[in-house]
Order: structure tokens, then C-alpha cells, then sequence
């Protein structure tokens, strides 16, 4: 099976047929869909068609979908965008304030330090509990009366954890206060209704919903403003300049649809198998435990962030690749011994520096199969076993920290 040693769907998603199929049709049309002529008509209708299917997928009105380049491009448009939209920098007598999680993906925390940095905008910066939730009184206490945009993601990429999303957009909804959301990891894993949700914007990429990478978008509620980010030729109704990626933009539609179909099924199956692989982990390898939340309703069914102790994920990581064919992410980003490249998502939890460095991220998808499951298990058994016995790759400094 070409996917039984994938254990990085957090990362990216294989393309799925229904995705390559539309790609290659849409590929034959070659006409710029801004054309006027006749021969543009089968582009600008597989970019309705992807408009109206996406649409499908997180339940809002095609005419709120503006294609991007994906999740990055998405979530700096909608931060400056909306931040611009609101006069926020120009020559107000106020600063503007804006709030971030402290677990948010680097295209938010980024864009934030930018704001900061250049336009003098007043940044706060939330701490999540230790299960990795940013909670709706925590966002409210943290209102000033010159807070412009919050921007909190709907499922965090290393933990999982799901945040109170709709609460946030209930609070902020009654202050006027723009809410983005960072709906990566969600869309296409979770179901993701932005009517019942509430937000004002929510950023999406395809290849996390096994459609091609360098394609995404933004839903922006009917009537919330933005500046574009970028500035051309009046595409996506003069919201984002740009010749619109055709062929890409199609095949995120056909993932799109794929996805709304399989997902109810999705749900359930990948909830039995991350409680299987629990099961299977804390039964074979000693000194096992599991970030992120208690209860697993609050956790993307797909994620599993492991911690073994005394265990160097990274050497652990390196292991499974080598030894077993097994692709797997460091629940932190560390390829040294800095503190700064630690997880900053398990810092912000609370974790220990030895914690964080024991720590792998696990996420499944639509390809795992039960057995993939026993056979992850037994590969991370046997390399914990080795690495303990060689005492390569243990955490030395594990005593000294904790
Ligand atoms: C939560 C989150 N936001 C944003 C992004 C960035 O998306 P893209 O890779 O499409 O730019 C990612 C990608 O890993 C992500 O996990």
C-alpha cells in the first residue's frame, strides 16, 4: 500500500483521484477565465463550480469564497485586510490592538509581529490551558476598547485541540470586533458549518483535505471588509489580484466534494482507530503518555500528539523512517538544542523542555488502515527498545530540567 507508512496527514494529504482527475481536465482549458470571449467560458465555469463545492464543504455562500495560494496567503490577507479595512493604518490617533493565541500557526503569529513592527499595533498574545485551549473568557478579558481583530484557529496542527470557536464569535460579534479564524487543520476533518460558527473570516488550504498544495482560500462573510492584500487586476471580484490557478483551483473543488461525501464515515472510523492506537502504545511501549485534552470530543479525531518518556523523538523519528518506512512529524519543529525551536505550541501549554523533545505528532487520514495501526505501534516499540538499549537518543538532560 502506497500510504501504510504516512503517519503526517497534519502535514499534508495525499492528492486524492477525484482531485487529479479535475486537475487534468481543467489543465486542457487554457483560456485566462477573465477573458471576455467565448473560449474562457469552461475556465471561469470550473472556477464556479470549485466555488459553489467548497462552498458545500463549510456551508456559506459560494459568492463568500475568494480563492488564495493556501492557508499562509489566507490568513495574511485576512489579518491585514481586515486590520486596513478599518483605517487601523493610517494616521489614527490610537494604535490598534489585536489578539493572537499563542498556538496559532506562524502565518498568524507572523503576520501579528509584523503588525507590530511596522504599523505599531499593540499585539496580546493569549496563553492556552494546558490541554491547549484558548477559552472565550480568556479572549473577552483580554477586549480593550481599541481591539480591532482576534484571531483564533478552529483545530491546532500539533495537538489537535479544538477551540471554543463559536463562543469566541458570540462574544466578539456584540463588541464589532473582526474574527478570523484559521480553519486549516479543520476544514475537511472536522465538520465546519461557518453559519453556525460565526466567524467573520476562516482560511482554508486544499492540501490538507487531499487536494493540491499552493491552492487554498478565505470565507469572508457577506458584508465584513477587507483590503485586498494583493493588489492587480481586479480577479476574485477585485478582492486579490492575480490570474486565478485554474487547474489547482478545480481540483480543491473536486477534493472539496470528496470530502463532504466521505466525511461522516471519516469521522468515525478515524476515532475507533485513535483509540485503537492509544490502546495499542500504552500497551507496548513503556513510559507512554498523550498531550492535549482529556476528553477526546475535544480533539481532531485524526491527531494524536505521543510522548514517550526519556525518548528523543527526533532519533525516534529518524528511526521509524529508516528502520521501518514510517513518515512521522516531532510534535516540535527542533533540529537543535535552542530553546527558541522548541514546539512553541507545547511551550505555550506548559510543557517541560524534555517533554516537548520526547514528543511525536501522529495524525492519520483517509488511507490508514487498521493494520497500518499495529504496525506503527510495533515499529515504535521495537525502535524505543533499541534507542534505550544503545542509550542513543535518550533525554540526558531530562533529570537536570524537570
Ligand atoms: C494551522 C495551519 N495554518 C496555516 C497553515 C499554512 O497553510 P499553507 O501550507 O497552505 O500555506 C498550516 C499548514 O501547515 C496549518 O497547519
Amino acid at each position: 500500500m502506497p500510504f501504510d507508512g504516512y503517519f503526517d496527514y497534519n502535514a499534508t494529504t495525499p492528492v486524492c483521484d477525484e482531485a487529479v482527475q479535475a486537475q487534468r481536465l481543467a489543465e486542457t482549458e487554457f483560456a485566462n477565465p477573465s477573458a471576455k470571449y467565448g473560449l474562457a467560458k469552461k475556465t471561469k465555469e470550473a472556477l464556479a463550480l470549485a466555488r459553489e463545492q467548497v462552498a458545500r464543504l463549510i456551508n456559506s455562500n459560494s459568492d463568500e469564497v475568494a480563492f488564495t495560494s493556501g492557508g499562509t496567503e489566507a490568513n495574511n490577507w485576512a489579518i491585514k485586510g481586515a486590520l486596513a479595512a478599518q483605517g487601523a493604518f493610517g494616521r489614527r490617533a490610537e494604535p490598534a490592538h489585536v489578539i493572537v493565541a499563542q498556538i496559532e500557526h506562524a502565518s498568524v503569529l507572523e503576520a501579528a509581529s509584523y503588525l507590530e513592527r511596522i504599523f505599531d499595533c499593540e499585539v496580546t498574545r493569549l496563553k492556552p490551558d494546558a490541554e491547549g485551549k484558548v477559552s472565550a473568557s480568556a479572549v473577552a478579558a483580554a477586549l480593550k476598547s481599541n481591539t480591532r481583530l482576534v484571531s483564533v484557529m478552529l483545530v491546532n496542527n500539533e495537538v489537535g485541540t479544538l477551540q471554543p470557536v463559536r463562543q469566541i464569535a458570540a462574544r466578539l460579534r456584540e463588541r464589532g470586533i473582526h474574527f478570523h479564524v484559521d480553519g486549516v487543520q479543520a476544514v475537511g476533518k472536522i465538520p465546519v458549518d461557518v453559519r453556525e460558527l460565526g466567524m467573520d473570516t476562516m482560511s482554508f488550504a486544499a492540501h490538507k483535505f487531499y487536494g493540491p498544495k499552493g491552492v487554498g482560500g478565505l470565507f469572508v462573510r457577506r458584508g465584513v471588509r477587507l483590503e485586498p492584500l494583493l493588489h492587480g487586476g481586479g480577479q476574485e471580484g477585485g478582492t486579490r489580484g492575480g490570474t486565478e490557478a485554474v487547474a489547482s483551483i478545480a481540483a480543491m473543488g473536486a477534493a472539496a466534494e470528496a470530502t463532504q461525501r466521505m466525511l461522516p464515515e471519516m469521522l468515525l472510523r478515524l476515532s475507533r482507530f485513535r483509540t485503537i492506537l492509544r490502546g495499542l502504545l500504552v500497551e507496548r511501549v513503556p513510559g507512554v503518555s498523550f498531550n492535549g485534552p482529556e476528553n477526546q470530543d475535544a480533539q481532531a479525531p485524526n491527531t494524536l500528539s505521543v510522548r514517550i518518556a526519556g525518548v528523543r523523538a527526533e532519533a525516534l523519528a529518524a528511526l521509524l523512517d529508516q528502520m521501518h518506512g514510517i513518515q512521522v512529524s516531532l510534535g516540535s519543529a527542533c533540529s537543535n538544542n535552542k530553546r527558541a525551536a522548541l514546539s512553541h505550541v507545547l511551550l505555550a501549554m506548559g510543557l517541560s523542555e524534555a517533554a516537548i523533545r520526547s514528543t511525536l505528532r501522529v495524525s492519520i487520514g483517509r488511507y490508514t488502515r487498521e493494520e497500518d495501526l499495529h504496525r506503527f505501534a510495533e515499529a515504535t516499540a521495537q525502535c524505543v527498545r533499541a534507542l534505550q538499549k544503545i542509550g542513543n537518543g535518550v533525554n540526558h538532560e531530562r533529570a537536570a530540567i524537570a
